[in-house]
């Protein structure tokens, strides 16, 4: 199933299709029918309030929590991810928020660990590091030296290390669980350059993100969950900050809506085998009277200065979810797409 990217105009393949995920914990249902997909070359942020079972979705993915019901599709084949060795084969990897880097170990020796090449008997550190500056160059990474342990890096360095290591076996879809979350401003500009990149190179790539000015800086599409269960698909370039803040904090209900080809007559853009950007990309909307206009159920949420001026860790039940400071809720994108 091909769709064409905005970008490149290069038919666009799906790789990875969950329809109907659900998953209790005891009494808990952290995820409800959840339907949710990506292609190759496109970032989808995944967004939603505390709980909302958003890092429940990607451990499915990365093979630590099997789905109690629903299925996975994998380059249109029907998959089982019942370990993370499962994930990996299939070409799924997952950097989670503590990274898992070993700290008194060097850049090189982090990338390659358990892959390691050898040149007979002997590591070939000089193969080893010579792929590693390859990679990081190709990644545009700011990092000053590969010999040198993990542990004296910054976070954003950290953050691109993990996520170097996380291609060496060339993954179709790497997942980020708040990449940015720890860091500051520039080491946020420079994962977010970085997510950029796995774009380019045709990777499906999974963001869990808090931050809207993050989302809306480097996703295509934005899925949310609320509850366990799916609230609204989005395509970025027509969806605002107030918008997504309205699906995230149940302003908006979605959740009855169908999201996927096989519920009633839903919408083409919505539906999994359909272009998820349109040539004028529409904000995506799922069937139903629920989704005439997101934010013409909610006031506040229809009138960006109320929304921006809400106590936003109040409305969220005490997760600050991180607006745009400013107007402009897009950072200019290098590849002079908007
Ligand atoms: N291993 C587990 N055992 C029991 N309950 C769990 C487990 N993991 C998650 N849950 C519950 O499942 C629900 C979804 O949790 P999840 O961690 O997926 O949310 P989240 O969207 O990632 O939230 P956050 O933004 O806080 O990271 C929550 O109610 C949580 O308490
Ligand atoms: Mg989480």
């Amino acid at each position: 199933m091909s769709m064409t990217h905005p970008r490149t105009g290069r038919p666009r393949e799906r790789v990875l299709t969950m329809h109907g995920i659900g998953k209790r914990f005891g009494a808990v249902r952290a995820l409800t029918d959840v339907d949710f997909w990506v292609n190759e070359g496109e970032v989808v942020a995944l967004v939603g309030d505390n709980g909302a079972g958003k890092s429940t979705l990607v451990k499915v993915l990365a093979g630590v929590h099997p789905p109690d019901a629903g299925t996975i599709e994998f380059d249109g084949e029907p998959v089982e991810i019942d370990s993370p060795a499962d994930a990996q084969d299939l070409g799924i990897e997952t950097i989670f928020q503590d990274l898992a880097l070993c700290d008194n170990l060097d850049v090189v020796a982090n990338l390659w660990l358990g892959r390691e090449l050898r040149d007979g008997a002997t590591l070939d550190e000089v193969d080893m590091e010579q792929r590693t500056w390859t990679l990081l160059r190709e990644l545009s990474a700011k990092i000053p030296s590969v010999r040198v342990p993990v542990a004296s890096l910054s976070g954003g360095q950290r953050q691109t290390v993990a996520i170097a290591r996380s291609l060496i076996g060339e993954p179709r879809v790497v997942i980020l669980d708040e990449p940015t979350a720890a860091l500051g401003v520039a080491q946020t500009a420079e994962v977010l350059n970085l997510i950029e990149r796995l774009r380019e190179r045709g990777h499906g790539v999974i963001l869990i993100s808090h931050n809207m000015a993050d989302v809306l800086a480097v996703a295509d599409r934005v899925v949310v969950l609320r509850l366990g269960r799916n609230n609204g698909v989005y395509n970025v370039a027509d969806v605002t900050s107030e918008t997504l803040i309205a699906a995230i904090t149940g302003a908006v209900d979605h959740s009855g809506a169908r999201w996927t080809a096989s519920g009633a007559t839903p919408p083409a853009a919505a539906a999994p085998g359909a272009p998820a950007t349109p040539a004028r990309p529409g904000r995506v909307r799922p069937p139903g009277p629920a989704v005439a206009d997101p934010a013409a159920a909610d006031p506040a949420a229809a009138d960006p200065a109320a929304a921006d001026e809400a106590p936003l860790d109040e409305d969220t039940g005490g997760t600050v979810i991180r607006m745009p400071s400013t107007g402009s809720r897009r950072r200019p994108r290098e590849d002079g797409r908007r």
